[in-house]
């Protein structure tokens, strides 16, 4: 999808219809048409992608097909609207060096639950991601391994304290290094319930959660695609564990929730599974040490 070929468009919360199209709450199903330009993003947000500018600036007006003829009015385009600021978080600078070595960091990674109250720095998240999955080379090569370099994962944050960011669901945008709001409010406790109670889902700072689109490396791997999805998680959390020690911070995989759960939860594309969830925080200091 190239930048001057898409955008992303909101769906106008206050005009949503009851019915739901593939996972995004809008009032109309689009017309046949126009659906291989459109990708739902969550129940709030669609990006469409069009070889012309002007169909997108079309889509917000009068584009035909429409299945009752009139022109998707629940649908604002975010850019018109003065509202892409507020959808789309720039994240800080990350950082490309540290005084922790790799040994270091493989030595004193431990699973760490417990977190001491107080937010993390949106410097701190910034490098979580960036750790995760940020781009480190030409052709959006990435900081973890990927079969193909087909790039399956999508990484959310569950932001509830992080200075300078508002609770709510975010979907890293690892081209841009920003956030993109997919939902609103705080869902640690609703993600934490889903998570079979575990309480360092709810008292965590922010919740990595990486999920995938399993599509592209379904069509050329077939059957040894889930093997090399999951393998792709595991790379990045792993990543994301040892950038956390670097930075003073405690993290735990958490594997164990119900699927269907963390989708609803998140509201992530029917597409997407949810595959690994990464409580961050600052650790709580252990006696002995
Ligand atoms: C795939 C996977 C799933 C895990 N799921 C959970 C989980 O749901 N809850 C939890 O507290 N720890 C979970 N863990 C963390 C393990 O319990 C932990 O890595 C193990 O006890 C070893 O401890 P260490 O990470 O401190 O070395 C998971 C680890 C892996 C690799």
């Amino acid at each position: 999808m190239s930048d001057e070929a898409s955008c992303r468009v909101r769906v106008n919360p206050e005009r949503t219809g009851a019915v739901w199209w593939d996972e995004a709450r809008l009032s109309r199903r689009p017309p046949a048409a126009i659906l291989p330009l459109l990708e739902v993003l969550g129940p709030e947000e669609i990006a469409v992608t069009s070889t012309e500018a002007a169909a997108i600036r079309l889509w917000g007006a009068a584009l035909p097909g429409w299945e009752d003829g009139g022109p998707p009015l629940l649908i604002e385009p975010a850019e018109d609207q003065g509202k892409s600021e507020a959808l789309s978080v720039p994240l800080p600078e990350r950082r490309r060096e540290s005084d922790t070595s790799i040994e270091a960091a493989l030595r004193s990674r431990r699973s760490v639950r417990e977190f001491t109250p107080g937010p993390l720095t949106l410097a701190e998240v910034s490098q979580l991601l960036w750790a995760a999955q940020g781009e480190t080379g030409a052709g959006g090569l990435r900081t973890a391994p990927s079969a193909g370099a087909l790039y399956p994962l999508q990484l959310y944050l569950v932001s509830g304290d992080v200075a300078g960011l508002d609770p709510a669901v975010y979907r890293y945008d690892p081209r841009r290094h920003e956030l993109h709001r997919a939902r609103d409010h705080d869902r640690r406790a609703e993600l934490s319930a889903a998570a079979l109670h575990q309480e360092c889902v709810g008292s965590a700072a922010a919740i990595l959660v990486i999920a995938a689109d399993g599509r592209p490396t379904t069509a050329k791997y077939g059957t040894r695609a889930r093997r090399y999805i999951e393998i792709e998680a595991g790379h990045a959390a792993q990543n994301v564990h040892l950038q956390a020690v670097a930075l003073g911070l405690g993290s735990v995989d958490v594997g164990a929730f119900d699927d269907a759960a963390v989708k609803r939860v998140l509201g992530l594309p029917a597409a997407e599974d949810p595959l690994l969830l990464l409580p961050l925080g600052r650790k709580r200091k252990d006696k002995r040490e």
